[in-house]
């Protein structure tokens, strides 16, 4: 069997027992991790110059080979295009986006920084398997060095409406790069829909009837395969997390309230603001409800360096402010928000507790944390998932109380009817969201990528 190549911009740290802490690409590719995998990417780190050539550690049968970025390209790539134009524009905020042609040449310099430093790493049937948003540009750098071998791209962010995308000055170059791959991948069909409208645009880009993509000779096709995560394992962790002392003592100090949770890295996307608003509207527009209910938000500080995370910073700040002042009481406390990561292990265990889990980002590429509250409930009393209808889960999700995020009312309303639920609904509806979260796992998701890599378009892969 050919070795897979993994290539991602950030590599989990092989030494961190807790699991990874930001972003759900770790959990949903570490199913793909078999003895002999090589997972490449950045290191984390800073130096004076990005390093040429990869530091490898191997641990659990698997090599972690990794590259320091200069502090220039620290800034220009990873905070500058990748996250201050690529983030907020694929996630549909426009107004958000920022574009700088410097910034944007340092981005496709450090593609190729990548490209090269892999290069000599490279056995002549590994399987490369490419992810998100940062690295658009790697697979055409390994064209350009020669590398025949089959290269898989999957994005974990949506694919803005093209529209959006247009608004982009390299979005027709990095179309271009994006069929250096042979197979592309996206969370959902609307995702590979906005791509494949966008490429037909492209000059010299043909789509066949049978989905067959054409481009200066070479070929690639699209595919949809949402990520996911590994349930029973999760729904296991939360199960002991359970019982663990800490979440004794969260449930002790809830007096007998239901507990709403969100946990989120602190991001504007995810829409928190809004969110803080809408239980702000629910606890004016139900004063029936004030003392039953009290809201815990977690959010991990992620980006620190771009203004626009600084700036949500403050703003959550103010609004925790806002509704403690307004609402709490002397044995009561509305909105507790923790602004920094909190183990895994005791999140599970906060899953199981909380009667609301709360997720509604504005734009989402999938939502793991969607997925992972409903795999920690207990079905014969389990939770009530609120979800966002523009996070990628809500296309396999469609039991859960679906929202839109914009509207404060409905967000608001949606709260109460969570609240009041009866037991058999609440029931009913976990049980199909359950098995559709066991359906759509992680090892399913990358089983279905790596087979498509694994054909050759040429044969049958079409
Ligand atoms: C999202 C992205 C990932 C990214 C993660 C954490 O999940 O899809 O590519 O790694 O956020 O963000 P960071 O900027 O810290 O890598």
């Amino acid at each position: 069997m050919a070795r897979l190549v993994i290539v991602s911009n950030r590599v989990p740290d092989p030494d961190e027992t807790s699991g990874p802490r930001a972003g759900g690409l770790a959990v949903g590719v570490a199913e793909a991790l078999t003895p002999g995998t090589l997972w490449f990417g950045w290191s984390g780190r800073r130096a004076e110059k990005t390093t040429a050539l990869p530091r490898c550690i191997e641990a659990k049968g698997l090599t972690y080979a990794t590259i320091d970025l200069g502090e220039a390209e620290y800034r220009a790539f990873y905070l500058g295009f990748s996250n201050g134009t690529l983030w907020p524009l694929f996630h549909m905020m426009p107004s958000l986006t920022v574009f700088d042609r410097e910034e944007y040449v340092i981005y496709r310099e450090v593609n190729q920084a990548f490209a090269a430093a892999l290069l000599p790493l490279l056995r002549p049937d590994d399987m490369i398997w490419i992810h998100d948003y940062q690295l658009l540009g790697v697979a055409a750098a390994l064209r350009e060095l020669g590398v025949t071998n089959r290269i898989g791209f999957f994005l974990h962010i949506p694919f803005p409406a093209p529209a959006l995308f247009e608004i982009l000055p390299p979005a027709a170059e990095l179309l271009d790069n994006m069929l250096a791959h042979d197979v592309i991948g996206f969370q959902t069909a609307r995702d590979r829909e906005h791509f494949l409208t966008s490429l037909r645009a492209l000059p010299g880009s043909h789509i066949a009837a049978d989905g067959l993509i054409s481009h200066n000779g070479r070929h690639a096709v699209s595919v949809v395969t949402p990520i996911g995560i590994d349930a029973d394992a999760f729904s296991a962790l939360a199960i002991r997390a359970a019982r663990h002392v800490a979440t004794k003592r969260m449930i002790e100090s809830l007096a007998g309230r239901a507990l709403m949770i969100g946990v989120d890295r602190l991001d504007y996307t995810k829409g928190l603001p809004a969110r803080f608003d809408a239980y702000s509207r629910f606890l004016s527009t139900h004063p029936e409800h004030r003392r039953q209910i009290s809201f815990l938000q977690v959010a991990a500080p992620s980006r620190e360096e771009v203004e626009r995370y600084r700036a949500l910073r403050e703003e959550l700040n103010y609004k925790t402010g806002e509704i403690n002042g307004a609402y709490s009481d002397f044995d009561w406390v509305p909105l507790r928000y923790m602004a920094r990561p909190v183990s895994r292990t005791l999140i599970a265990g906060f899953y199981r507790t909380a009667r609301i889990g709360l997720v509604t980002p504005l734009r989402d590429g999938m939502n793991l944390v969607a997925k992972e509250y409903v795999a920690a409930q207990n079905p014969t009393d389990p939770g009530v998932l609120v979800l966002s209808r523009f996070a990628g889960a809500a296309a396999g999700l469609p039991e859960a109380l679906l929202v839109n995020p914009f509207d404060i009312d409905a967000v608001a309303e949606a709260i109460g009817t969570a609240l009041v639920m009866p037991l058999d609904e609440r029931q009913g509806r976990h049980a199909a969201l359950l098995a559709r979260v066991r359906e759509e796992s992680a090892a399913a998701y990358c089983r279905a990528f790596t087979a498509r890599l694994a054909e050759g378009n040429s044969v049958h892969g079409h």
